[in-house]
């Protein structure tokens, strides 16, 4: 019998509140893999135990819950202890005896039970799915930072994951060798570099743990202020030696965010909108002090561990444009970065951890999640009453029709797993003309217009068109475009910097969508695309053929693929 391992990473209680997934492995090798938003269809599934996630791992193989020998949790209880005293403290800091006194004895009830429920919860909610194999629980940093080192390639790498929190610790430097992972440095809660982030994120009028991409993209907009960075290093001292408790003093980025509006004297945004020079700025120096801090430490500990090689993860690692900056520096020679940095990839990191890093395979596609029989779409199809065809060359004419201008619905294989589309759920656009990006906004994903999109690039032609010969199969990285093909691509290029985001695509990592760009460069003479995911405006990444179809009537899409099949409009 093959041993079955599931990994999940919940989304209640205490194992934090957001992005669950859940991932199978048999005999310590991943199979399958996918978060539970794309299944419940809420954006980042918060609050929410990933029943869908598991029962799709199980459906996946066949079994049943009891087939397996072991549940695995990224969240180890008994590493709470470390977090208590800062807790007590805080209660003891409130107001009032009697405040004292009904904090202390509520913490304390939290406490008692932090130590034991957890577990017991997770049984009780898998006791309604079948009977309940043996689990065990795993630290949520190393976690994450097998997510990031084991499938490396690396003999030996600094390994860095940032992140709001795992248990009580908020950044972790490791040591990542054939022997395993060794805890190097801890920065400790409430000195969080992804709380931090989020109190910026919330200030401009956003959301925490959703809009720190969209900060990210307005900092190109902003310029170096110096009264603003003077204000903000009075509550952030970046750097190695990073401490941030000056802005968050808890768990709480609502407080947090009052601080900053205590620190500028202005109040927050309620939503977000035409951003002033102001808050422009405050976005581009939030971010220069985020890149600072990071690139010291992950300089400082190739230095002191004799290691050029960095592994990433945490969720402040989806922060494609902090990661150039660790790319760029030239203490640092090899990157590799968990496309599924943040919580959505503890599950597979739960799944790496207690195995040799030799023995878990190189990390070269993130396609973990549900595929659809090609039968099973016809019928769909025909059940709808919906118009098809099946052309003899499927990506020449695809290409013909993107080069025409056309908008495209690309549905192929297994879903992605993480916060990229990389071509099997993704909308296409020719990247040619600025028009074709407005037409993308305009009829397609109705979002801000200032915010930039991707391409895709056959990995062959990637030192001709970017800065750097670095390949990225995952979109996790920002580059420079080389000059002379800037206008090439203008519908891919960031307005501000004119930097991108690219996927670079190989034979081997996706056939089809290769051959697809192939037949594009063929037809224009440039072997790019305009990759964004296949999904409608704050909705998560489409799952079925079902979803595909609904999204391709709701918007303004040209063309819908689904496998070898077109449907029109
Ligand atoms: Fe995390």
């Amino acid at each position: 019998m093959p041993h079955y391992d599931l990994a999940f990473k919940p989304a209640i209680g205490l194992y934090g509140q957001h992005d669950p997934s859940a991932a199978l492995f048999v005999d310590g090798e991943l199979v399958f893999a996918v978060e539970e938003e794309r299944l419940t269809r809420q954006k980042h599934a918060a609050n929410t135990f990933p029943e869908r996630a598991i029962q799709a791992c199980l459906d996946h193989h066949e079994l049943e819950l009891g087939d397996l020998d072991r549940v695995l949790l990224p969240y180890d209880p008994t590493l709470r202890k470390h977090i208590l005293g800062h807790y007590f403290r805080r209660r003891l800091a409130r107001p009032g005896l009697v405040q004292k006194a009904y904090g202390l004895q509520q913490q304390f009830v939290r406490e008692t039970q932090a130590q034991f429920y957890p577990v017991r919860q997770i049984e009780h909610r898998l006791s309604a799915l079948g009977d309940v194999p043996q689990i065990e629980t795993l630290p949520h940093h190393a976690c994450h930072a097998a997510s990031a080192f084991h499938p490396s390639g690396f003999d030996e790498a600094v390994v860095l994951t940032v992140d709001a929190k795992g248990e009580y610790d908020s950044t972790v430097v490791w040591h990542g060798t054939q022997d395993g992972l060794e805890r190097i440095r801890t920065y400790e809660h409430p000195s969080s570099l992804g709380l931090f982030f989020a109190a910026v994120t919330e200030y401009l009028g956003y959301r925490m743990f959703n809009g720190e991409g969209k900060v990210m993209g307005l900092a190109p907009y902003g310029e170096r202020d110096e009264e603003i960075e003077r204000t903000l290093r009075e509550a952030v001292e970046p750097g190695v030696d990073y401490d941030v408790t000056g802005l968050v003093e808890e768990f709480n980025a609502e407080r947090a965010t009052e601080r900053l509006e205590e620190l500028f004297d202005r109040p927050r945004r309620a939503t977000p909108g035409e951003f002033s020079q102001f808050e422009k700025d405050l976005a581009h120096v939030a971010q220069r002090l985020l890149e600072e801090t990071v690139v010291d430490i992950a300089e400082t500990y190739c230095e002191r561990l004799g290691t050029a090689n960095v592994a990433l993860a945490g969720g402040v690692v989806l922060n494609c444009k902090m990661n150039k900056a660790i790319i760029e520096s030239p203490a640092v020679e090899e990157v590799f970065i968990q496309p599924v940095a943040h919580d959505a990839g503890l599950a597979l990191g739960a799944g790496w951890l207690d195995q040799s890093p030799r023995d878990v395979p190189e990390f070269t596609h993130a396609y973990w999640g549900p595929a659809y029989e090609f039968d099973e779409i016809r019928s769909l199809l025909e059940t709808n009453k919906l118009e098809y065809h099946e052309p003899d060359d499927l990506e020449r004419y695809v290409a013909e029709r993107l080069a025409d201008g056309d908008l495209v619905g690309w549905f192929q294989g297994r879903l992605e797993l993480g916060p990229r589309a990389l071509g099997n759920r993704s909308i296409l656009a020719d990247p040619r003309t600025s028009a074709s990006r407005d037409r993308v906004n305009r009829y397609v994903k109705h979002r801000e217009e200032w915010r930039p999109f991707a391409p895709s690039m056959l990995e062959s032609a990637a030192d001709e068109y970017l800065s750097t010969d670095r390949p990225d199969p995952f979109m996790i990285t920002t580059t420079g475009v080389l000059p002379e093909k800037a206008d090439e691509i203008p519908a891919a290029l960031h307005p501000a910097d004119e930097t991108t985001r690219p996927q670079t695509v190989t034979e081997t990592q996706n056939p089809r969508y290769h051959r697809l760009i192939s037949e594009f460069a063929d037809i224009t003479g440039v072997p790019v695309v305009l990759n964004t995911s296949f999904n409608d405006h704050g909705e998560p990444i489409v799952n079925t053929p079902t979803e595909a179809i609904k999204d391709f009537f709701g918007m303004g899409l040209d063309v819908l693929v689904l496998e070898d099949l077109v449907v029109e409009k």
